[in-house]
């Protein structure tokens, strides 16, 4: 795979990602993300700036604001479904009143973003309480149910493998993450009284497996453990207890914002930060040809530096074999600021992902030539 030994030829800049010539771009052209052999191109154009796009094959935005998952009025309903591939789904769930059942996914972990609202997550552990900019992670088998406070708009990406956290190596056990900021459940002393059983006097465990639902009923409230021991639990992690590594001299990959490792697929969070402050250093992320994963990007708050047109519940999938990198303007407004305000979830998977057909309609066609249009090169 690698050429053998890294070489330089022709104009480069003298470090990775530092002092490029200003009428030059970086394209990032590696191998397992931003881990295996690479070299960097030093292009006179950036490499986004196609005019047209012919076939199935190119980058998207979906507002999925737009989306009205079955849940957003009936409890009973489900969520809505945006992406999938046989390791992960992404859904959303628009949830406004209490689940009148419980739910456990007997096929995969989720990893519960909290976009929008507040309220308690029960569970078979004990409750949690969230608000916006929590996630809320459910190990595989975990029965709960989520009663919101207010109407809320949750990001729900469901994992095959366990959704473990990843190791910083040498940057130590507390680096980006102290496992000291995760929420675990208190036991439940009696069964919550706000859920009430049926008219038929029994309480329903919705469970997914293979896909398939079965429901269970009970003659008594199902959260009914007093007590648990052990490691593994629901957890609740605040965005606003990460803290992000960044270098004053060098632009880190994406990865360094990695929040949990998922087997196939890995997620980041993407959290208000400063900006790099060597005048030499790069400051955006560098373009990348992307070529051994897909990756979306979930906006939830703040103006995201490297993306115009992108707002609040935006979406966006890159595909393996197709580069991106920061729109015109976001290396130079970036220049004017001393940080980032953004909060975003970023998703890197190995297979391809597809796009559910009510997710599609929330595209907006003018993000695929949006770089050309920025330089001018499309009206
Ligand atoms: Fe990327």
């Amino acid at each position: 795979m690698s050429s053998g030994g890294s070489q330089a030829k022709g104009r480069v800049a003298r470090q990775t990602h530092v002092g490029i010539p200003p009428s030059l771009v970086e394209e990032e052209h590696g191998r397992e993300a931003f881990a295996g052999p690479v070299s960097h191109l030093y292009r006179s154009q950036p490499p986004t700036a196609w005019v047209e796009v012919d076939g199935p094959l190119r980058p998207l935005a979906l507002d999925l604001n737009g989306l009205t998952p079955g849940d957003a009025a009936d409890p009973e309903a489900g969520r809505a479904l945006v992406l999938a591939n046989e390791d992960l789904r992404v859904e959303v769930s628009r949830l406004a009143a209490p689940m009148p059942f419980a739910y456990r996914n007997g096929d995969a972990d989720e990893v519960v973003f909290v976009h929008q609202g507040s309220g308690v997550l029960q569970t078979d552990y004990g409750p949690l309480v969230f608000t916006a900019q929590d996630y809320l992670v459910l190990p595989r088998g975990t029965a709960h149910r989520f009663v919101p406070a207010e109407p809320c708009f949750l990001y729900v990406v469901s994992s095959v493998a366990p959704a473990s956290r990843p190791d910083f190596g040498l940057l130590g056990r507390h680096a980006v993450v102290d496992p000291r900021v995760l929420v675990t459940p208190e036991p439940y002393a009696e069964p919550p009284e706000d859920w009430a059983a049926d008219a038929d006097g029994r309480w329903r465990l919705r469970v997914r497996r293979r896909g398939q639902w079965t429901t269970f009923r009970y003659p008594h409230n199902p959260f009914n453990a007093v007590g648990w021991a052990g490691d593994l639990s629901p957890y609740r992690l605040s965005v606003r207890d990460i803290r992000p590594v960044t270098a004053p001299g060098f632009h880190l990959p994406p990865s360094v914002h990695t929040t949990f490792r998922c087997g196939a697929f890995d997620i980041a969070t993407f959290v208000p930060r400063p900006f790099e402050t060597d005048p030499e250093a790069l400051r955006v992320p560098f373009f990348h040809a992307n070529v051994d994963n897909d990756e979306v990007i979930f906006y939830s708050r703040g103006h995201f530096f490297s993306r115009k047109g992108i707002g609040q519940g935006w979406l966006t999938l890159h595909p393996a074999g197709v580069q991106h990198g920061p729109q015109p303007g976001a290396a130079e407004s970036a220049a004017a600021l001393e940080g980032t305000s953004e909060v975003a979830v970023m998703i890197e998977c190995r297979d391809p992902l597809t796009v559910d057909d009510g997710a599609a309609a929330c595209e907006d066609p003018a993000y695929t030539t949006s770089w050309a249009r920025g330089l001018g090169l499309l009206d």
